[in-house]
């Protein structure tokens, strides 16, 4: 087959939502004109802004970090090393080689210096890894890119990522969570720095031929926390309607975006009026309340944030377990009874 848009070069990518195949030049050409117009449709930064790329060592991120660096913004990476065995060093060396293959030392902070990882949290805290996990990430996304004077915090989600987080979003009619669901999150008050996806049109096969083109070497494994995830059930269901309806995702996805379409504030406002949904910003654009955490300076809603609160839970049932070891070595080196 020849690429449908230079009728020249044999097509290495065929992509029925657009109806369209592509040798890897003009795919390349193709998956820039979407980025861009993610980035303009949604106004989600300028050249002028300081980008922080959350990268995980998974393909979506590091093709994220990829293509900004070529398409010349200030973009820096994050890597967040999560304390679980095996995976989390895996993929802190697949974001390493990557950084250093483009001349960049990735910004890494290690949950197990932090005294919070995954899966003693998760413990301690009595909480799944991954709702544990996606607070702390958060936590850290804000605090670093507060801290190095980041103007925007960007992630690697994709159209399959958002629609599916969509199509679950509805199904259970969540309604403060459909009203906050955006590929932009405005800076809202005093160390809370904006966040974007701007893979936002983009599905999970134009990432994978982007990063399999390039040659962009990632952790392949998913996490295996993540293994029961019914998020991924969400995705799985818009696959099998997209196979059947190409063009189904995005249709969904760009509907819900449309400024015409009225769902989102519907649902911001039935789920402010039952107490559900504190929206970020105040009828008048001021920011909402928030103040600033009482130990690390976080914003938060409370006193103390979440994630403090969190690590304060973890701190503590490590030393429990420290002290109960201790105890148990003692005894059984017959130094002391147990
Ligand atoms: P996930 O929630 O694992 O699907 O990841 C969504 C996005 O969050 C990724 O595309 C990354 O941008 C970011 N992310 C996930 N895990 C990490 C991590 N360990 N360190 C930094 N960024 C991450
Ligand atoms: Fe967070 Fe697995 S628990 S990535
Ligand atoms: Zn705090």
């Amino acid at each position: 087959m020849k690429c449908k848009r230079c009728r020249k070069a044999t097509a290495a990518v065929e992509l029925r939502s657009h109806n369209a195949a592509f040798c890897p030049d003009c795919f390349f050409i193709f998956f820039r004109r979407q980025v861009e117009e993610g980035i303009r449709k949604q106004r989600l930064f300028s050249r002028d802004d300081r980008i922080l790329v959350c990268v995980s060592g998974g393909k979506d991120s590091l093709v994220l970090w990829d293509e900004l660096l070529e398409m010349g913004y200030d973009a820096e990476g994050l890597y967040i090393g999560l304390g679980i065995p095996g995976y989390s060093d895996r993929s802190k060396e697949k974001v390493i080689a990557f950084a250093e293959a483009r001349g960049k030392k990735a910004i890494i902070v290690d949950l197990r210096d932090e005294g919070v990882p995954i899966p003693e949290a998760a413990r301690a805290n009595k909480k799944h890894e991954c709702s544990v996990c996606g607070a702390i990430k958060r936590h850290f996304f804000n605090r670093v890119a507060a801290e190095g004077n980041f103007t925007v915090v960007a992630t690697g989600h994709n159209l399959d990522d958002e629609s599916g987080r969509l199509l679950g979003n509805v199904l259970h009619w969540q309604k403060s969570h459909i009203a906050r669901q955006h590929p932009l999150l405005a800076a809202a008050g005093e160390g809370l720095v904006r966040k974007v996806k701007p893979l936002w049109r983009l599905s999970e096969q134009e990432t994978a031929s982007y990063a399999f083109l390039k040659g962009i070497d990632f952790v392949i494994e998913e996490c295996p926390m993540s293994e029961q995830a019914t998020s991924l059930i969400f995705k799985e269901a818009l696959s099998i309607i997209e196979e059947r309806m190409p063009g189904s995702r995005m249709a969904f996805y760009t509907g819900f975006l449309d400024p015409g379409n009225p769902v989102r504030e519907a649902m911001a406002k039935a789920a402010a009026e039952s107490g559900e949904f504190e929206p970020a910003i105040k009828d008048d654009g001021s920011p909402a309340g928030t103040h600033l955490c009482d130990r690390c300076g976080a914003p938060t809603l409370a006193q103390t944030c979440g994630y403090c609160r969190m690590k304060a839970k973890t701190v503590e049932r490590a030393a429990q377990d420290a002290a109960k070891s201790a105890t148990g070595a003692r005894a059984a080196s017959g130094k002391e009874p147990a």
